[in-house]
C-alpha cells in the first residue's frame, strides 16, 4: 500500500539521517520542507521532498495536503494514563485553598488513587485507561510511555502493568511500560518504609521482570517520599533486572535526586521544577534526557521548569505531559506545546524538537519515532489550513488536527 501526500505547506522535523536528539542551541534549529511531498509504503515513510522534486509513482492513495502541515507525531515520553476514577474533588479543595501537600498529607494524592485501582477490576481499569489513550491519539500522540504507581500492592502494580500491556497490543500507538511501585509509601508501609522497599524489590520486580511487564524502573525521589538512598537502592535492583532507570525529581526540592539518576544512567529524569546551577551542571554531558512536564506545573500553581537556563548551558529538553489524575489531568501535547512557548519562553522550534525528537530519546524510540525520515514509522499529524506552524503554540486551546497517521493508516 502506498500514500502519497502532495502539496504540503511545510514538512516539519525532516532528518535525512535520523539523530539521536538534539541540545542546546541545535533546539532552535527545526528542519523542514516547503511545497513538500510525502510517500508512505505501508507502515513506513518511504520518501519525502520538495514538490518540483515528485518522482513518478503509483500510489494507491492520493491526499492533497494543500495549505496543510505536516509534523511528526508527539512523542510523550511520561505518562500515568492507566488509573481508576478520578480526584476530582481534591481539585476543587485546591481551589479552597489546601496544598497538595497538605492533601496528600491527609491520605488524599496518590493513596487515594491506590485505594480506587485496588477496588477496580483489570477489565473496569482497562475500559477507563483505554479512552484516555483514544483521547490522546486523537490529540496527535504517536508514542506514549505509560507507568504503574498506583497499585503499591504487588498485585496492585501487575495488574496496572497487564492493562498497559493490553493497551499495547490493542492500539497502534507505540508504548513504552514503566514499572513505578515507588510512587508513595502505602498507608501499613508508613512506619516500615525498609519492609516496602524489600517488597519492591523481592516480590514485585521479579514477577515483572518474568513476565516482561516493563521497559522501565521509576521512583518518585522528593522529600516525603523516596529519598536519594531509597531511589538508588530501588534503581540498582531495577537494572539487575534489566529494567533501565527514569525517575521523577526535583519537583519540589531539589535534594540530589538528579545526580543519583546519572550516576546509574537513567534515560531522563522529569519534572525539574526546582533547579539550582548544581543540578544543571551535572547533567551536562551525559546521556540522561532532562524532561519538563508544563501541564503539571501549570495545574499545581508550581514553578516551571527553567528551560531557557536548561538550553543556555547546551543541555538537551523533552517535554511530555504527565497524563494524571492528580497533578495533571490532560494528555494534551498540543497544551504542553503552547504551554512551554508561552510560560517557559521557549521557541516553537525549541518545543516542537522537545516534544518529538527528544521525547522519542526519553522513550528509547529514536530510531523509528521523532522525526520525518525515511525508514521510520508513518506516524504523523496532518493540520488544518494554517498560515504557519507558529499557530500550534500561539492559537493554544484550538484544535488545529486534520487527521492523524499512525502506522501508515488515518486514525478513524
Ligand atoms: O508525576 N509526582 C509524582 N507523581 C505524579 C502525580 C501523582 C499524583 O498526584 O497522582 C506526577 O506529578
Ligand atoms: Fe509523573
Amino acid at each position: 500500500m502506498i500514500t502519497l501526500l502532495t502539496n504540503i505547506k511545510e514538512l516539519l522535523q525532516v532528518r535525512e539521517t535520523s539523530v539521536a536528539k538534539v541540545s542546546g542551541a541545535e533546539m532552535a534549529v527545526l528542519p523542514t520542507i516547503k511545497d513538500a511531498y510525502l510517500i508512505l509504503e505501508n507502515h513506513l515513510i518511504a520518501d519525502f521532498g520538495e514538490m518540483k522534486n515528485l518522482p513518478e509513482i503509483k500510489a494507491d492513495q492520493i491526499i492533497d495536503a494543500t495549505g496543510r502541515i505536516v509534523l511528526p507525531s508527539w512523542c510523550d515520553s511520561h505518562t500515568h494514563i492507566v488509573y481508576a476514577g478520578n480526584r476530582e474533588q481534591e481539585f476543587v479543595d485546591r481551589i479552597n485553598g489546601l496544598s497538595y501537600e497538605e492533601i496528600a498529607n491527609r491520605g488524599g494524592g496518590i493513596l487515594n488513587s491506590a485505594l480506587k485501582l485496588n477496588a477496580a477490576s483489570e477489565e473496569e481499569i482497562y475500559e477507563q485507561s483505554k479512552r484516555r489513550l483514544e483521547e490522546v491519539m486523537h490529540l496527535g500522540t504517536g508514542a506514549v510511555e505509560i507507568k504503574s504507581g498506583y497499585g503499591l500492592t504487588t498485585e496492585g502494580e501487575i495488574k496496572m502493568l497487564r492493562v498497559i500491556k493490553k493497551l499495547a497490543e490493542n492500539y497502534p500507538i507505540s508504548i513504552k511500560a514503566t514499572f513505578l511501585g515507588a510512587h508513595a509509601f502505602p498507608l501499613h508501609y508508613k512506619e516500615n518504609k525498609a519492609g516496602y522497599i524489600d517488597e519492591i524489590i523481592t516480590k514485585m520486580l521479579p514477577e515483572i521482570a518474568k513476565n516482561k511487564l516493563a521497559d522501565y524502573i521509576d521512583v518518585f525521589c522528593e522529600t516525603g517520599y523516596f529519598s536519594v538512598e531509597e531511589t538508588e537502592k530501588i534503581m540498582a535492583a531495577g537494572i539487575q533486572y534489566g529494567l533501565i532507570p527514569k525517575i521523577h525529581v526535583n519537583q519540589f526540592n531539589s535534594i540530589g535526586g538528579i545526580q543519583a539518576g546519572i550516576h546509574f544512567k537513567a534515560l531522563s529524569v522529569d519534572h525539574l521544577e526546582v533547579m539550582n546551577p548544581e543540578d544543571i551542571e551535572a547533567l551536562k554531558g551525559t546521556q540522561t534526557m532532562p524532561v519538563a512536564l508544563p501541564s503539571c506545573s501549570y495545574f499545581l500553581s508550581i514553578p516551571y521548569t527553567p528551560a531557557r537556563e536548561m538550553i543556555k548551558a547546551g543541555l538537551p529538553l523533552a517535554l511530555a505531559t504527565d497524563f494524571n489524575p492528580g497533578s495533571t489531568p490532560s494528555g494534551n501535547m498540543n497544551f504542553v506545546v503552547a504551554t512551554a512557548c508561552i510560560k517557559m519562553k521557549m521557541t516553537p522550534e525549541e518545543a516542537i524538537n522537545a516534544a518529538t525528537i527528544n521525547g522519542a530519546y526519553a522513550m528509547g524510540l529514536s530510531e523509528t519515532h521523532g522525526s520525518i525520515t525515511k525508514g521510520k514509522k508513518a506516524n504523523f499529524i496532518l493540520t488544518k489550513p494554517i498560515s504557519s506552524y507558529y499557530q500550534i503554540p500561539y492559537a493554544f486551546g484550538s484544535n488545529l488536527i486534520e487527521s492523524v497517521f499512525l502506522e501508515g493508516k488515518i486514525l478513524a
